[in-house]
């Protein structure tokens, strides 16, 4: 079976106009799905829908809708009503870097329904559908933060476990069923939302920063293989260290540390 007729007709790619999100979008228009794409921005998500229209001859639909609102998943229900969504990639994210207690309750709640509900809703509508037909993908985009507490990353940091570890087990629930799942697990990637956060140097030892597409297509080799899978080579070895090797206060503190030191908090 080709990767279209496994994973297609149509992808929905959430937080798709740039960055990860959009070298998503560029790797499935590449294997010939048609795509909804969705994020806030709506003339730069045009433009980059128009493009891979263009370039790859698909049909692509951009979505605007805030992910962080109440209602999102049940807007883009609402949007793709009759639409065979064979692959969901959710990708967008909320992250406060700093103190827990410097961002209010209701900036957290959002981010919960950013990085948790709103997937979790989406994956459960669209993932039943798949089940059904017997065929289909899901990717969830998790990240290195999330494999121990991560000082000053919190939400995000306990997000992201939470986004791993659905992926993880929805992929033992649906192995048989024809639904590969898969947690993708990035380290530090050049995306203009990481690049704005003007991270130092974390030291000579730290894991090479990668690129958007080596992510994404390190992570589709690996779908329908494997539950859940750290890119990046200095990501494993780094991954092996903290979490077989060291003990997990040792971990945590690296952690804690080592944020506390990339974004110069006192
Ligand atoms: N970058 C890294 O270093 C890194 C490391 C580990 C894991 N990850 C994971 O990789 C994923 C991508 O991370 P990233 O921060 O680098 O982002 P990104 O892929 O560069 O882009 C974020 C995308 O999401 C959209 N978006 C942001 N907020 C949104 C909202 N409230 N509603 C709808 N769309 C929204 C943005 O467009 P609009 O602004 O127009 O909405 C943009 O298209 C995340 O899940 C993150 O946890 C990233």
């Amino acid at each position: 079976m080709s990767f279209k007729e496994k994973y297609g007709p149509v992808a929905i790619v959430a937080g798709a106009s740039e960055g990860l999100g959009a070298a998503w979008a560029r790797e499935l228009a590449g294997k010939g799905l048609d795509l909804i794409l969705i994020a806030r921005r709506e003339n730069v998500l045009q433009q980059f829908a128009n493009q891979l229209a263009c370039e790859f001859s698909i049909k692509v639909t951009p979505l605007i809708c805030d992910l962080s609102e109440e209602g999102a998943a049940e807007k883009i229900f609402s949007a793709t009503g009759g639409v065979e969504v064979g692959l969901m990639v959710y990708n967008a994210t909320l992250s406060y870097i700093g103190p827990f207690i410097e961002n209010s309750s209701e900036e957290q709640v959002k981010l919960a329904t950013m990085n948790m509900i709103t997937p979790l809703k989406l994956v459960h509508y669209y993932g039943k559908q798949m089940v059904e037909r017997k065929r289909g993908g899901v990717i969830l985009m998790s990240s290195l933060a999330g494999f121990q507490g991560s000082g000053f990353l919190s939400g995000y940091a306990a997000s992201k476990a939470f986004s791993r570890v659905l992926a993880e087990s929805l992929w033992y629930e649906w192995k048989d069923k024809g639904v590969d799942v898969i947690g993708c697990c990035a380290g530090a990637t050049s995306t203009p939302n990481y690049n704005n956060t003007k991270p130092e140097s974390a030291g000579f030892f730290a894991p090479k920063v990668q690129t958007p597409e080596e992510v994404v297509k390190e992570c589709i080799e690996q779908l329908g293989k494997t539950p859940s899978y750290i890119t990046g080579i200095g990501n494993r070895i780094a991954s092996f260290f903290m979490h077989r090797v060291l003990s997990r206060k040792m971990a945590v503190n690296i952690m804690g540390d080592t944020t506390r030191k990339i974004y110069r908090i006192k």
